[in-house]
């Protein structure tokens, strides 16, 4: 079985860089990856690849190369899945919002979607890859949707289907990095021919021996397993700071006393705001579902306290903010610097930097927010305020809850700013005018670094009150 026309259904942060990268890797399969947003596809097909809808390192690059030549970005589904061999659905699943399983069950609609339309417009055998992230047992319900079609009497043609579960490890803003060298690639299913052809695929540049195939439902499990163990030392070392904080320890020495054990190892042990993402906390809600689902409550409990853990550490910053700045920053000014869940990336899903503004906003404080990736638009739409300039309130009243304003010039706005709050870790950030920024801040001014990323010896002769998360020293 060779693969000659790949479709992938959803243009979105894993549609578009894994869909790059196999194009690039394999320039005898034209690939499709096609979207139901207009707007999204418009801008993966603008001519200056500046303005892709998403960013990350090293994906431009790879677009300009490929794009036009055997990487096509379109609306034209139907067409694209009559004419696949391979179909990828990879769009998004979050959480339900109500009905059933509300609040941590995935919603499936959109996977749904998919599938119906796959087994409406497919011809011939068409296989069918699971990349969305999925509970357990979604591709039976692929297969019965794919199924029920093929037995319609009225089709004369014969159409078959397989499914394989292929879940995606990429990490925001190391993606293509992460789909170029990948720890692992897995793929769970029933038929050989259908897991060798898309073995076959990543073969081209991943050596066999990580190319992991299992059972379909172990395949679908092992993704959602990997997040929330992955979530779960981030809740665990953030745990671990805030005691730090009570008792005079450092959490960077504390990680890297038992990183150095090689059976905990050293990655994923960084101190932060919490974790943020579109992935962590969705993934292990609906792992806390499935684990109900089957009566499984001690299981549900276990992982459920890790997005509890995290969402109390999100509110310890804002709180421990408010406190330092005497237990009130009505009309204060403090500039945010990083508002996307993390560095290299414009994604602002679920980021530490929403909760922790808006409790800010809350309390009154006026807040000067940067980032060098996220625009103003998408910080509206996450705050649900427009900023300052825009909503012509009145300042200095003191029941008028908080102000924000976008900036792109971060020595402007120093000005009477009483605090600088690092919530994302832009290397930018590192390089910031101390000095410039002592001069110009009301006194006294604060820095509140919750990613460890200013050198503490940079501001030591400068004169300010500083926080880091974890330093109890
Ligand atoms: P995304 O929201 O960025 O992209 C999904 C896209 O699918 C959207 O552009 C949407 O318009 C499109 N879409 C939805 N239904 C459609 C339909 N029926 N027809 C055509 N287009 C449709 O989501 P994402 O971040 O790329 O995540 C996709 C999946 O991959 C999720 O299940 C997620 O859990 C998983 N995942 C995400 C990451 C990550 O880092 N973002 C990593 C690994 C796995
Ligand atoms: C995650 C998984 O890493 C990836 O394998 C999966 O495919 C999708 O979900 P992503 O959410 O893109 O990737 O980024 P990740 O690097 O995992 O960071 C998630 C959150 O944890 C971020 O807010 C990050 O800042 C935070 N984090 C990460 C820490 O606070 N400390 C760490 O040591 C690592």
């Amino acid at each position: 079985m060779k693969i000659k026309n790949i479709c992938c259904i959803g243009a979105g942060y894993v549609g578009g860089p894994t869909m790059a990268v196999i194009a690039d890797k394999c320039p005898d399969i034209q690939i499709h990856v096609v979207d139901f947003n207009k707007e999204r596809i418009n801008k993966w097909n603008d001519v200056d690849v500046n303005n892709l809808p998403i960013f990350e390192p090293g994906l431009a690059e790879i677009v300009e190369r490929c794009r036009g030549k055997n990487l096509h970005f379109s609306t034209g589904i139907n067409e694209r899945i009559r004419k696949s061999d391979m179909v990828f659905i990879s769009v998004n699943t979050p959480t339900k919002k109500y009905g059933l399983g509300a609040g941590k069950a995935s919603d499936l609609k959109w996977v749904e979607a998919c599938a119906r339309q796959v087994a409406n417009n497919a011809t011939g055998h068409t296989i069918v890859v699971e990349k969305s992230t999925l509970p357990v047992r979604t591709a039976e319900v692929i297969k019965s949707i794919l199924d029920a079609t093929k037995k319609d009497s009225e089709r004369s043609e014969i159409k078959t289907f397989d499914v394989l579960s292929n879940p995606e490890f990429l990490a925001e803003g190391t993606a293509i990095n992460d789909l170029l060298y990948p720890d692992r690639v897995l793929i769970g299913g029933e038929n050989q021919l259908s897991i060798n052809a898309l073995s076959d695929i990543y073969a081209k540049w991943v050596t066999k021996e990580k190319i992991l195939q299992t059972n379909i439902w172990s395949s679908e499990l092992a993704k959602l397993t990997a997040n929330a163990f992955l979530a779960q030392r981030i809740s665990s070392i953030n745990s671990i700071g805030a005691l730090c904080e009570a008792t005079g320890a450092d959490v960077r020495e504390v990680s890297r006393a038992i990183g150095a054990d090689s059976r905990i190892g050293s990655k994923f042990l960084d101190a932060g705001p919490g974790f943020g993402g579109s992935c962590f906390k969705k993934d292990i809600l609906n792992l806390v579902y499935l684990s109900e689902y089957f009566g499984l409550y001690e299981v549900a409990k276990f992982w459920e306290s890790v997005v509890t853990l995290n969402n109390w550490h999100q509110k310890r910053i804002s709180k421990l903010i408010t406190n330092k700045l005497f237990g009130t920053i009505s009309g204060k000014k403090i500039i945010i610097l990083g508002f996307a869940f993390k560095g290299n990336t414009n994604d602002t899903r679920e980021s530490a930097a929403i909760l922790i503004c808006k409790d800010l906003l809350n309390e009154g404080a006026f807040l000067f927010i940067h980032d060098p990736k996220v625009s103003k638009e998408q910080i509206i739409n996450d705050l649900g305020s427009k900023p300052y300039s825009e909503n012509k309130k009145q300042l200095n009243s003191f029941d008028v809850k908080g102000n924000w304003e976008f900036i792109h010039d971060i020595d402007e706005s120093f000005f009477e700013a009483d605090a600088i709050v690092i919530l994302t870790e832009w290397e930018e950030y590192k390089n910031i005018n101390w000095d410039l920024a002592e001069k110009r801040m009301r006194k006294p001014a604060w820095i509140f670094d919750s990613r460890s990323l200013i050198d503490p010896e940079d501001i030591k002769k400068n004169d300010f009150n500083f926080w880091r998360i974890g330093d109890g020293s």
